[in-house]
């Protein structure tokens, strides 16, 4: 069944569909919610498989090049037996522009719900940007 709950999960579906994903024939659509915007991202394969890119990497890729720095949401589809999770470098992406309370929906290609986790959840005690903050009580 067709299930468009939001924007933000019709944007992950439909740029799912613009996946280049020659070698692993795996189609993954990202899309989140920023301070500016939504922004949508797929995942990019190369004949050099290193090189590929998440679509999660995209979807940021795009919000930071539209001027956002806050995600404030997060929608990923993904086809498969099982929901399809940020993979562990991804987490560490979201987690640049994403509090510990950040919601990831993960979603069927129809946008029907799969699964539901904050980004504390996928990426327990991470590190992230306050860890390099500049700490006052050095500087006096
Ligand atoms: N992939 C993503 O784009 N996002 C994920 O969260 C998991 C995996 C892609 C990478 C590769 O192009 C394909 O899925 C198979 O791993």
């Amino acid at each position: 069944m067709t299930e468009y709950a939001d924007d933000l999960v019709a944007a992950a579906v439909a740029v799912r569909l613009c996946a280049y994903a020659p070698y692993s024939g795996f189609f993954v659509g990202a899309a989140i919610r920023s301070e500016v915007g939504i922004h949508a991202g797929c995942n990019v394969e190369n004949a050099a498989y290193p090189q590929g890119n998440c679509a999660e990497a995209g979807a940021i890729s795009a919000m930071v090049a539209a001027g956002g720095r806050q995600i404030r949401e997060v929608v990923i589809a993904g086809d498969g037996a099982t929901p399809v999770t940020p993979c562990g470098g991804c987490r560490q992406r979201l987690r640049e522009f994403g509090a510990p309370e950040l919601v990831i929906r993960m979603v069927g290609v129809d946008g029907g719900a799969r699964l539901v986790r904050t980004l504390g959840e996928l990426l327990p005690d991470s590190f992230g940007p306050d860890h390099l903050a500049p700490d006052s009580s050095v500087r006096g």
